[in-house]
């Protein structure tokens, strides 16, 4: 299981404290096979990424541009955070897509990331809007296919679904639903990767709605945002997980 925590824009140098804290119990809640990752704010990765590089716990970021250098003045590219030593990094978060980013640039940016060998954490999800329309499968068909376009190894790849209006609202979706999504996203991929692909849970994912999702056994994890800043909250999350 995958349990990745997104730190947004939040976070300085003293919140090493958080990472020290729960790597110092992470052992007793997860189980051998778990992944642990804390995607954190550029100024963060190398700091971190060095801080903890013999434990449990990686490091990635949180977006990154589509091109390894050039004049683009405020942006990190993949090489870059490469270079810092995290190991993963988050593309398509809702939160980017509503600053205007779209599946097209999107599927330039995994492209970079991959060649740069960072695992994809690639968000997908409709927003509110989309769901009553109906437009759920629509928004999930595109997402995929544009976004990962040309892409022909998903090892590096872990599909975050994150419907949109379950993000920081406290809203999660109904498990029938969700099953279904999920069966949907799956449905995308050739046969050759349909068993393969990872496809893991984000929004409003706390000590208490975890216990929800632990009856899915297509998901392969979670993005935790909110929680995800604070020891308790993170360690009781793996821990109702697994009760
Ligand atoms: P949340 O955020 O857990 O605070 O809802 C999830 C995310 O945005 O990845």
């Amino acid at each position: 299981m995958y349990f990745i925590g997104n730190w947004k824009m939040y976070g300085d140098f003293s919140s090493i404290k958080i990472l020290k804290s729960i790597n110092s119990s992470i052992n007793a809640v997860t189980k051998k096979k778990d992944k642990i990752i804390f995607c954190v704010p550029y100024t963060l990765l190398n700091f971190f990424s060095l801080k903890f590089k013999k434990s449990k716990i990686a490091i990635g970021a949180q977006n990154c541009h589509h091109l390894e250098n050039g004049p683009f003045t405020g942006f990190v590219s993949s090489k870059m955070i490469k270079n810092t030593g995290a190991k993963y990094v988050i593309l398509g978060h809702s939160e980017s897509r509503n600053l205007g980013e779209k599946n097209k640039l999107i599927n330039l940016k995994i492209k970079s990331a991959i060649k740069n060998n960072l695992t994809v954490i690639y968000c997908i999800g409709e927003t509110l809007k989309e769901k009553r329309n109906k437009d759920t499968n629509k928004v999930l068909s595109k997402q995929i296919k544009i976004g990962l376009k040309n892409i022909k190894n998903i090892k590096n790849i872990i599909i975050s679904y994150e419907p949109v209006w379950s993000i920081g609202t406290g809203i999660i979706p109904k498990i029938k639903d969700l099953k279904k999504t999920i069966t949907f996203i799956k449905s995308k991929f050739s046969k050759k990767y349909k068993n393969k692909v990872k496809i893991i849970y984000g929004g409003s994912v706390n000590p208490k709605t975890i216990s929800t999702f632990r009856n899915i056994k297509d998901i392969n994890g979670f993005l935790i945002g909110g929680a995800s800043q604070s020891k308790k909250k993170f360690i009781d999350i793996i821990r109702n997980y697994y009760k």
